[in-house]
């Protein structure tokens, strides 16, 4: 398993280009099942989850092309689809691959999909879409492992989400549009990811309003059609490198992000300190300058919901508050095992006291560089940013985590001046190597 090996203690200095949203590309890619003629996605980042999205989609029999390497953009076409199923060898590894339930059920009639079972933050379970599949008529089926949805034609309804879920109303929405008649959902995710596939839906020919409120209407309609569409960058990406600058005292500039996404993460890290301000180009594109030469003060931390501060992004900012002045309390309220990352940063020197889902930080403390394993996607990007700023040298075992998410973040990093580099094992360069 691939590792990351960091020298800590330097500033980063310069221009970070943000990649698409993961978050975003793979609704989006699920979403092309509802249509037999093609749909060209760009801003793609090219991470793990990506790939397998991509290897599920062709195991259905979709064409999935990306016309250039390392992919950015991605056309596919579910001209028919004769496996509408999801099998647990890829949905274990990658838990959206239950995306591909609305549409198929919805386009095809019949959907198999693995459960996709729990994971290091939490059980995780998909209640909420089977729930929401039934009030549309659905029959569903869950034994051996798989779901399994069946419907001559889905019918529109009122569902009330009981929780709000992201990918349940994602999942939910590709269903919808193929519906007989109206459907509404209330109490559905408000994350920018949902708006940005409502406006993909709506390329294709769906007739929604609302994507982005607590209240989505759909109009069902007979068919879609292909179309053409740009996924909007990651905030979460954009989030762990405005976090990056600040940890490193450094000065960065993020281009090909969405500040108007990142308000609540903007406003907590101002209020520990650090100096943001939105930079708009010629282009019109949008960018944020961050410095991190002030000093960093502590902040409590509540994770919710969008637009409240993204779950996402706890483990980011709990590196930032070992350094900060003075005693932060971070709660996490979306996932029940989402504190990981904090016992790692404990064993570099963190002065953390962890209690359930609750943490106070106590800062700031000198952090030294140790052996530390990712236990998950969030989680890693934490203890890469821990390291960033640790004395010595951190070495981060099990990034795959953080390559589902991230897109080459070492050689990122290494551009704006980090010591960072990726170590295949038994590529481990020996002690003469050129390092
Ligand atoms: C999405 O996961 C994101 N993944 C997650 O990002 C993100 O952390 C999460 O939303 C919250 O923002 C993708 O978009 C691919 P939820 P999702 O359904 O949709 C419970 C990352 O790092 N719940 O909003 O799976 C659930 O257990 C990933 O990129 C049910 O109980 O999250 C959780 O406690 C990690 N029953 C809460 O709701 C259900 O049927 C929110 O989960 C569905 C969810």
């Amino acid at each position: 398993m691939d590792q990351f090996k960091i020298s800590g203690g330097r500033k980063l200095e310069g221009t970070v280009r943000i990649s698409g949203a993961k978050n975003a590309a793979l609704p989006a890619m699920a979403a092309a099942l509802l249509t037999a003629d093609p749909v060209r996605l760009e801003n793609i980042p090219h991470v793990r989850d990506i790939i397998t999205m991509a290897k599920l989609l062709a195991h259905m029999r979709c064409r999935v092309e990306s016309p250039d390497i390392p992919p950015s953009s991605f056309v596919i076409q579910a001209q028919t689809v004769s496996h509408a199923e999801a099998p647990y060898e890829l949905v274990k590894t990658m838990r959206a691959s239950v995306l591909t339930l609305g549409p198929l059920v919805a386009r095809f009639g019949y959907a198999r999909v693995s459960l996709p079972g729990g994971c290091a933050i939490g059980a995780r379970p998909i209640d909420l879409h089977i729930q929401a599949l039934e009030k549309l008529g659905a029959t569903i089926h869950v034994d051996h492992g798989y779901v399994e949805a069946r419907a001559k034609r889905l019918r529109g309804a009122t569902f009330r989400f009981p929780k709000i879920t992201v990918t349940g109303t994602e999942n939910i929405l590709t269903a919808a549009v193929l519906a007989q008649g109206e459907t509404i959902l209330e109490n559905c995710a408000l994350e920018p990811e949902i708006p940005d596939l409502a406006a993909l839906l709506a390329k294709m020919g769906a007739k929604i309003e609302g994507a982005g409120t607590p209240t989505i209407r759909v109009e069902g309609v007979e068919q879609l059609h292909g179309a053409e569409h740009a996924v909007i960058p990651d905030r979460i990406e954009a989030g762990t490198f405005i976090v990056a600058a600040a940890i490193t005292r450094g000065n960065l500039l993020l281009t090909h992000c969405e500040p108007r996404h990142l308000g609540a993460i903007i406003d907590k890290l101002k209020s520990c300190g650090v100096d943001i301000r939105c930079e708009h180009f010629s282009d019109g594109a949008a960018g944020l300058r961050v410095r991190g030469s002030g000093k960093l003060v502590a902040a409590d931390l509540t994770t919710e919901e969008y637009p409240g501060f993204a779950t996402d992004m706890q483990a980011q900012f709990m590196a930032l508050a070992t350094q900060a002045d003075g005693v932060s309390h971070i709660r996490e309220t979306i996932f029940e095992n989402r504190m990981l990352h904090a016992s790692e940063m404990i064993r570099m020197g963190a002065n953390i006291l962890i209690d359930g889902n609750s943490a106070i930080v106590t800062g700031p403390s000198p952090l030294s560089g140790a052996p530390v394993t990712a236990s998950d996607l969030r989680a890693s990007a934490g203890l890469v940013l821990a390291g960033l700023v640790a004395s010595n040298t951190t070495t981060i075992d099990r990034v795959y985590h953080i390559d589902r998410g991230y897109e080459r973040i070492e050689e990122k990093l290494r551009a704006v001046g980090a010591c960072i580099e990726r170590i295949s094992p038994g590529l481990e360069p020996n002690a003469g190597d050129e390092v």
